[in-house]
């Protein structure tokens, strides 16, 4: 389990740094390594804030995961402005100067060598990198980074590529055809930045599974589910069911290596900066007190070892029905608990299952009109052992 960190709080909070080194085994800088922090001007390199996450994370026996060596974010407007040629010179130095400076260190295991190439559909972004180096730009910038660090993992990372989707294909087939080329591309990064009220995205483990069968790692790398603020009781049963399903996700692909929150605290988290009228995405609170997710997270790894998780959600509350229509009708339930998490629920007229929802309501449709129907709640935990004696 890893967290992004940030430099202020880690260099003033004692609570902040107590979880951080308890916690968690791996460390990401949140900034501190990108080019703005590291090269702000032409080969003027400032190390103060990217060497205090590495002396921490090495007093604290943790790993850290380099991010990120060419983006076309946090990137300073002298990189931008170079011609192609000098914009090629400057990324070669950038990566040989700052994997470098970490390749003897044991600690650093690992690189985001690119962030971000594809756009939302899945094409090649039209960034400045692209637009002035092409798309070879990716495989030099690999090329350099295991020249600058031999020994590090170097990824390719990206958001919105967790299921399997148009982006994440588009982000297979590049992965698949630079190693073709013998483009050395170690890992995918999944950066996970989740919502509630977009649903959890379908077929991570898939999506993850077949990254692997390439032969390379997986991780998720910034890992937040955030929500309409304010937080409520439900909305943090179901962010721990989100978080759930992203550790279980993981933990059933043996090359999927670990996971990575973007921080820890809603007390330090970008979400509420970058996503108005949202927040609340992370596994602590702003008081540092440890949220349902953090639950969900902890049990989730527990339970992907060899103690089997025997208690069964609580039986759901009866459930309700409103927005009835001819052919459809809208089911609210009171939520069930469980030791562990409520992974979801599924909803039966007699044996004939009707829907399933990770919430504690659900719309059914395609329903005949003039037709009564008596519907029972069923809940789900991780170790798929239902609800007792479902009711009526
Ligand atoms: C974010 C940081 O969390 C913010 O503090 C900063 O202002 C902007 O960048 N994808 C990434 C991360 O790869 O580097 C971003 O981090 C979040 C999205």
């Amino acid at each position: 389990m890893g967290a992004a960190l940030a430099t202020s709080p880690l260099a003033g909070e004692t609570a902040y740094r107590t979880i951080a080194g308890t916690e968690f085994n791996q460390i990401t800088a949140e900034n501190a390594m990108k080019w703005d922090a590291t090269e702000p001007s032409q080969n003027q390199f400032s190390w103060s804030a990217a060497d205090a996450i590495v002396n921490f994370a090495t007093q604290n026996g943790q790993q850290v995961h380099g991010h990120t060596l060419v983006w076309h974010s946090q990137t300073p407007s002298w990189v931008q402005n170079l011609g192609a040629d000098a914009l090629r010179s400057a990324m070669r130095n950038h990566i040989a100067q700052v994997a470098g400076r970490y390749a003897a260190n044991p600690a650093v295991v690992s690189w985001d060598v690119v962030n971000e190439v594809f756009d939302d559909s899945g094409n090649m972004r039209d960034s400045f990198w692209y637009q002035k180096l092409g798309d070879g730009y990716i495989a030099d910038a690999f090329r350099a980074a295991r020249a600058a660090d031999p020994d590090a993992r170097l990824c390719i990372n990206d958001y919105n590529v967790e299921g399997v989707n148009a982006k994440s294909t588009a982000m297979y087939n590049l992965v698949k055809s630079l190693r073709a080329q013998n483009v050395p591309v170690d890992c995918v990064g999944l950066q996970s930045h989740l919502a509630i009220q977009y649903g959890f995205p379908g077929q991570v483990q898939q999506n993850m599974q077949r990254f692997a069968d390439l032969g390379v790692e997986v991780r998720v790398t910034e890992l937040d589910i955030r929500l309409q603020t304010p937080r409520d009781a439900s909305k943090d049963a179901q962010q721990a069911t989100y978080y759930t399903n992203m550790v279980n996700a993981c933990l059933a692909v043996s090359r999927c290596s670990g996971i990575t929150i973007w921080g820890f605290t809603d007390k330090y988290s970008w979400v509420p900066d970058t996503f108005p009228g949202q927040g609340a995405a992370l596994i602590y609170d702003e008081g540092y007190n440890r949220k349902p997710a953090y639950t969900a997270v902890h049990d989730a790894l527990a339970g992907g070892g060899t103690t089997p998780d025997t208690t069964p959600p609580t039986v759901p509350g009866t459930p309700a029905v409103s927005a009835v229509t001819a052919s459809g009708a809208t089911l609210t339930w009171a939520a069930s608990t469980d030791n562990r998490a409520v992974t979801g629920y599924d909803v039966y007229s007699g044996t004939a299952k009707l829907g399933s929802s990770a919430s504690s309501s659900l719309t059914l449709t395609g329903l005949s009109p003039q037709t009564a129907y008596t519907v029972h709640v069923v809940a789900r935990d991780g170790a798929r052992s239902p609800s007792p004696a479902p009711r009526p």
